[in-house]
């Protein structure tokens, strides 16, 4: 790379990270991101507004670590009271095992710098496609990203056997997304377990739950008020496995993703190295308190949830005629789109005003896939009629 100072050698091969397009104008759609069609929830904004007026924020002093203690205690009893378990009883997080970070983005970064070494040769195992920050991480910090494809005659599932394979005594971090970035599907716990004993002592498994919340059932429009909290998250096993660690986030089912809020639940051994190596104060006075009153909103949560779980139930059935549309647990649906091209069809989307992610720069995707995050129920309305113009 010709630059007027040399950089580090291994920033060459890294792509830079492309967001999801915008569309401008007026009823322009934006499902190109997988964020909240309903926003944050209503108590936050006016937390905020509150806190900015009467100057409690005290925006001149760095955050307190107080406020941290209180979001990490607030945190804990949300993962406790959510979580389902086999017994069907809450679960005990500790809130010193939580650690939060400037998005879980802020969290990657952290968990790759202390695990990440050029100089060892260290490796990372990446089941492809997925979410591209794990890749592009390993790479700045000198490693080796090594790739497994998912198995995309059954729905994206990952070949454990081949997973497990892929490891060695090189291999430090395993990245799993569940529900996965942009496929939609999760893993199941007993390949999580049996990957987790496979490389104990050697290699962290990285469990991503950004999307977690809206893993589940279906759910009819209008049972919002009834909609379960409880998720198939694998936070639980935490308690169990020093190599394990999940990280989750307030950006999707809180509506929170401008605000940089995300967390870690991490292995008792790893707090204090973790504190080490983290950026003190990345996460500012305002994120701490906007999350805490987000949680206290279970409401808004549940509706999220709802408008989520319903759009998605709807899309699946108005898209199955036109193209090949994975299961998905997640806020977005995936498509397949052949024998049309994924620029294409996002080409003519975007005629409409509606801006949807093409995944032909995800590694492993090819150029057929298309991923649309669910709307609003007018949003979604649209792009189905859109699709049908095109499809
Ligand atoms: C799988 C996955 N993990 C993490 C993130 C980023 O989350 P955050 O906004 O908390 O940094 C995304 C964002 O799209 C994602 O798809």
């Amino acid at each position: 790379m010709d630059t007027p100072v040399p950089v580090r050698s291994s920033i060459e091969e890294i792509a830079e990270y492309k967001p999801g397009r915008l569309v401008e104008g007026a009823g322009a759609i934006k499902l190109s991101s997988n964020e909240n069609p309903l926003g944050p929830s209503p108590e936050v904004v006016r937390v905020i507004i509150d806190s900015l007026e009467v100057d409690r924020l005290k925006l001149s002093i760095y955050p307190r670590k107080r406020d941290e203690v209180e979001l990490r205690a607030a945190i804990a009893g949300y993962l406790g009271a959510s979580t389902d378990t086999d017994t069907d009883t809450d679960i005990d997080i500790d809130p010193e095992s939580i650690v939060i970070g400037a998005g879980i983005d802020g969290v990657l970064d952290t968990i790759v710098k202390i695990f990440i070494s050029a100089v060892n040769g260290d490796e990372a195992v990446i089941p492809v496609p997925t979410f591209s920050l794990y890749e592009t991480l390993v790479k700045i910090a000198g490693g080796t990203p090594r790739y497994i494809t998912r198995r995309r005659d059954a729905d994206f599932d990952i070949p454990l056997t081949k997973l497990i394979a892929a490891c060695n005594e090189k291999t430090r971090l395993i990245f799993i997304a569940s529900p996965n970035n942009p496929t939609g599907n999760c893993i199941a716990e007993s390949d999580v377990r049996a990957l987790a004993e496979s490389v104990a002592g050697t290699t962290m498994v990285v469990i991503d739950e950004a999307y977690v919340e809206f893993a589940g059932a279906d759910a009819d429009a209008d049972a919002s008020s009834n909609v379960n909290v409880s998720s198939t998250s694998l936070v639980n096993l935490v308690n169990e496995y020093e190599n394990l660690l999940v990280l989750r986030t307030f950006s999707k089912a809180f509506g929170l993703a401008g605000l940089r809020i995300g967390y870690a639940v991490i292995p008792e051994w790893l707090v204090s190295v973790y504190n080490k190596v983290a950026i003190p104060f990345s996460v500012n006075n305002l994120g701490l308190k906007a999350a805490a009153a987000a949680l206290k909103d279970k409401v808004h949560l549940r509706r999220s949830i709802s408008v989520v779980k319903s759009g998605r139930a709807f899309l699946t059935q108005n898209l199955r005629g036109l193209f090949t549309v994975y299961p998905s647990q997640a806020n977005f649906l995936l498509l397949d789109v052949a024998p049309k091209r994924s620029y294409e069809v996002c080409d003519a989307l975007e005629e409409y005003g509606i801006a949807v992610r093409d995944c032909s720069s995800f590694r492993g995707a090819g150029d057929s896939l298309v991923r649309i995050s669910v709307g609003t129920r007018e949003q979604n309305a649209k792009v189905v009629a859109a699709l049908k113009g095109i499809g």
